[in-house]
């Protein structure tokens, strides 16, 4: 398994490091515009390779893309990340024209390429990259859902006062602070469902303390996060790599799904070999439906400023 991780800045470098890490790949492919950058990244990455025992080969790439020829599933980070007080969706105006020269770059040379898109705003950028490649539907894959569910077990765990390992919960909607909508109703701690042991209130804390997530690190940090936009990252790859099967919310080209269509924002889907292999249809209430309704048109006015 060859995979290729477009920009090599903090979440690029980090989901590199965790994909090595599980040793699941043969070779990953660091690649920036940034001169010399990406060599610096994978050499510093594979002088960790005897200390975390694993055998992944890591390269860097100054924006040549023939390194990057057969990869089976790239990784698509490239361009700017927000600062405190900023929406994903100010993003848009820089990162619109990296993402769709990077698609087009990384396909030229690994036709058969599964690609993850990051790169914020994410369901937009997956919605570009659907709209400009021609790849099938099951080949783009967009990472908001995976980390949004992560942040929401990890508050749902504190609450709870459990280990993780004892929660479960997703977040589907869009990725972005107003269209994240976290599935209280359906959360559970070891099968129990979470309403067992939290007030309305607190779950309702939850769901919010979730959906700013991403805005209480950037505020935090200065810049957004990049651990666990990693590791979600890797994640995907892994089930992909594995042919794992598992269930992610992903940002997924809809054509009637939860009554949306023309499309992309995060529903849950089956990550296997194939990509994005099925698109899970769950039944949500009428509260959820509304919710998801309303972040579909947040999603499709920012889709409306791409130029396509
Ligand atoms: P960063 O600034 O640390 O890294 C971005 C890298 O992209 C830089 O090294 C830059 O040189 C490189 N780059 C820019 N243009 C390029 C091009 N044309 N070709 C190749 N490389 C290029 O940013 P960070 O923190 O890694 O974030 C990356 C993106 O991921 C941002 O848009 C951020 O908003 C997004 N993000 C998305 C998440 C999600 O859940 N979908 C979570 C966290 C971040």
């Amino acid at each position: 398994m060859k995979v290729t991780v477009v920009g090599a800045g903090a979440v690029g470098a980090s989901c590199a490091e965790y994909v090595a890490i599980k040793n699941f790949a043969s070779e990953v492919v660091l690649l920036d515009i940034k001169e010399g950058y990406a060599e610096g990244k994978a050499m510093d990455l594979m002088q960790t390779a005897s200390l975390n025992s694993f055998d992944t080969k890591i390269t860097g790439s100054t924006n040549d893309y023939s390194k990057t020829a057969g990869s089976d599933v790239a990784v698509i980070t490239s361009g700017i990340p927000r600062k405190p007080g900023m929406t994903r969706e100010e993003l848009i105006g820089i990162n619109a024209g990296i993402v769709k020269e990077v698609a087009s770059n990384l396909i030229k040379h690994s036709p058969d390429v599964t690609l993850i898109v990051v790169s914020n705003p994410m369901d937009t950028m997956t919605y570009l990259v659907h709209k400009t490649t021609g790849l099938p539907k099951n080949k783009i894959i967009g990472m908001g859902g995976a980390l949004d569910s992560a942040r929401f077990k990890y508050r749902l765990a504190e609450a709870l006062e459990a280990p993780i390992s004892d929660v479960d919960g997703m977040v589907i909607g869009g990725h972005s602070d107003t269209g994240m909508v976290p599935l209280t109703r359906l959360a559970t701690r070891n099968s129990v469902p979470v309403s067992a042991f939290l007030s309305e209130e607190r779950l309702n804390q939850v769901a919010e303390d979730t959906k700013v997530g991403g805005a209480t690190l950037t505020k935090l940090l200065g810049t957004s996060a990049w651990y666990a936009p990693g590791a979600a990252v890797s994640a995907l790859v892994q089930a992909i790599a594995c042919d794992q099967k598992k269930i992610f919310p992903c940002s997924a080209f809809l054509e009637g799904e939860y009554g949306l269509s023309d499309i992309c924002i995060g529903v849950p889907a089956v990550i296997g070999k194939d990509g994005l292999e099925k698109i899970v249809e769950i039944q949500l209430d009428d509260a959820e439906k509304a919710k998801i309704e309303d972040s579909a048109s947040g999603v499709k006015k920012t889709n409306g400023l791409l130029e396509l």
